[in-house]
C-alpha cells in the first residue's frame, strides 16, 4: 500500500492504521431495501453501482458529475475495464445512464466526461436522454506521446439539461483572471482591465474551452495514486456553475473523490459511489484534510486564475490581508 516517495512528493496515500480508520468512515448499501436520501447524504458508499442505481432514491440531485470508465483497457485497483466497439460500449452506458438521470431534480444539471473516441457514445446517450447545451473541450496538457498518431491531450465534458426553462447556471462564480496583452483605454483610463503591480489583468466570462487545468501530478497536495485522477479546479467550475450552495452533487464513479471533496470545500452536499474500498478510503482522507486545506488550486478570491500563477495568486492574498488592516 505504501511506496517510498520524494520527500516533495505529496501524493495522498494510506498507512495500514489509516486503512482501517477510514474504512470505518464509508458505507455499504447492500442490506438496505428502501434506501433513503440521509442514508446517501454526505457519503462515501462503496458499492457497485449496478447492486443500487435501482434503489436510489429518485430527483435528489441538483448536479451529477459522471466521470466514467472510458471505452479503453484500463484498471482500477484490480478491476479491469475492456475497450469494446462503439455499440457494446452504448450498450454498457444504456444499463446506468437512464437511471442516473432520474437521480436528478427537475431542474437540475449534468456533466458526462470523455475523450475523443467514447465522444460520440457519450453524445448519443445524452441526446437519448435529456436536453444538451454544450460540450467543454479540456486542453489537459499533458498526454502520452504516440509515433504513428496525434498525442491526446483533450477532453470532452458534455453539458446536459432536464428542462431548458429552468436550470440553474451561475456564471458570475466561475469568471477566468486573465492578463491582458492588448491594453485597450477610454478617456485615458483602462478598458474592461485592471492595472496592478503584477500586470494587466482582466475578469473574462468563460467559454467552452478549457485549457487553464492541469491534471493532478506528485507535487500537488491534492494527487492520489489514482490513475484517472480529475483536477479539484476542473470540478470547481463545474459544481460553482451549476449547482446552488448547499444543493447536493452526485458522483456515480467517484474513484479518488475529487467530486466529493471540492463539494465540500465549497459548501454544497454530496453523494459519492465507488466500488474500490481503497480509493473510497482516499475519498474520506481528502475529505478530512478538507477541514484543515479548504483551498483548490487556481481558485483563489473567488475567481480562476491561468496556470502557472501561483505567486501573483499569493501577493494578491497578501495584498488584501494588508488592505484590511489598513484603516
Ligand atoms: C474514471 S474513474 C473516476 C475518477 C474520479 N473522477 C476521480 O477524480 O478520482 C472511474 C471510477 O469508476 C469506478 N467504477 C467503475 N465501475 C464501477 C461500478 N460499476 N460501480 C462503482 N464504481 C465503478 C472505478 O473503480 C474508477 O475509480
Amino acid at each position: 500500500m505504501t511506496k517510498k516517495r520524494a520527500k516533495r512528493n505529496k501524493t495522498i496515500t494510506l498507512t495500514p492504521d489509516e486503512y482501517i480508520y477510514f474504512s470505518q468512515k464509508i458505507y455499504n448499501l447492500k442490506e438496505i431495501n428502501n434506501i433513503k436520501i440521509e442514508d446517501i447524504l454526505n457519503k462515501t458508499i462503496n458499492n457497485d453501482l449496478f447492486d443500487i442505481i435501482n434503489r436510489l432514491p429518485k430527483q435528489f440531485a441538483d448536479l451529477v458529475i459522471i466521470d466514467p470508465p472510458y471505452n479503453l483497457n484500463k484498471e482500477f485497483n484490480g478491476f479491469k475495464f475492456k475497450s469494446s466497439s462503439k455499440n457494446q460500449y452504448l450498450d454498457y452506458l444504456r444499463l446506468w445512464f437512464p437511471q442516473t438521470v432520474s437521480l436528478l431534480k427537475p431542474n437540475g444539471s449534468l456533466y458526462l466526461c470523455g475523450d475523443w473516441k467514447c465522444t460520440s457514445a457519450l453524445q448519443q446517450i445524452m441526446e437519448e436522454n435529456m436536453t444538451v447545451i454544450n460540450r467543454i473541450t479540456w486542453q489537459r496538457e499533458k498526454g502520452r506521446g504516440a509515433l504513428r498518431n496525434w498525442k491526446n491531450a483533450m477532453e470532452d465534458i458534455w453539458f446536459g439539461i432536464k428542462d431548458p426553462k429552468d436550470y440553474y447556471f451561475d456564471v458570475e462564480s466561475v469568471k477566468q483572471k486573465r492578463k491582458v496583452i492588448a491594453t485597450y483605454r477610454q478617456n485615458g483610463k483602462p478598458k474592461d482591465w485592471e492595472k496592478t503591480e503584477k500586470g494587466n489583468f482582466r475578469l473574462t466570462y468563460p467559454s467552452n474551452f478549457w485549457d487553464d487545468i492541469s491534471i493532478p501530478y506528485w507535487s500537488m497536495s491534492e494527487n492520489t495514486d489514482h490513475p484517472t485522477q480529475k483536477p479539484e479546479k476542473l470540478i470547481a467550475k463545474l459544481i460553482l456553475a451549476s449547482c446552488p450552495e448547499n444543493g447536493i452533487v452526485f458522483d456515480p464513479f467517484a474513484g479518488s473523490g475529487t467530486t466529493s471533496v471540492v463539494a465540500k470545500k465549497l459548501n454544497r452536499q454530496y453523494v459519492g459511489i465507488e466500488m474500490n474500498k481503497e480509493y473510497c478510503c482516499w475519498t474520506e482522507k481528502r475529505l478530512q484534510l478538507a477541514d484543515k486545506e479548504p483551498d483548490i488550486q487556481g481558485y483563489s478570491g473567488g475567481v480562476f486564475w491561468e496556470r502557472n500563477t501561483a505567486n501573483l495568486q499569493i501577493a494578491e492574498i497578501k495584498k488584501k490581508q494588508t488592505d484590511c488592516t489598513d484603516f
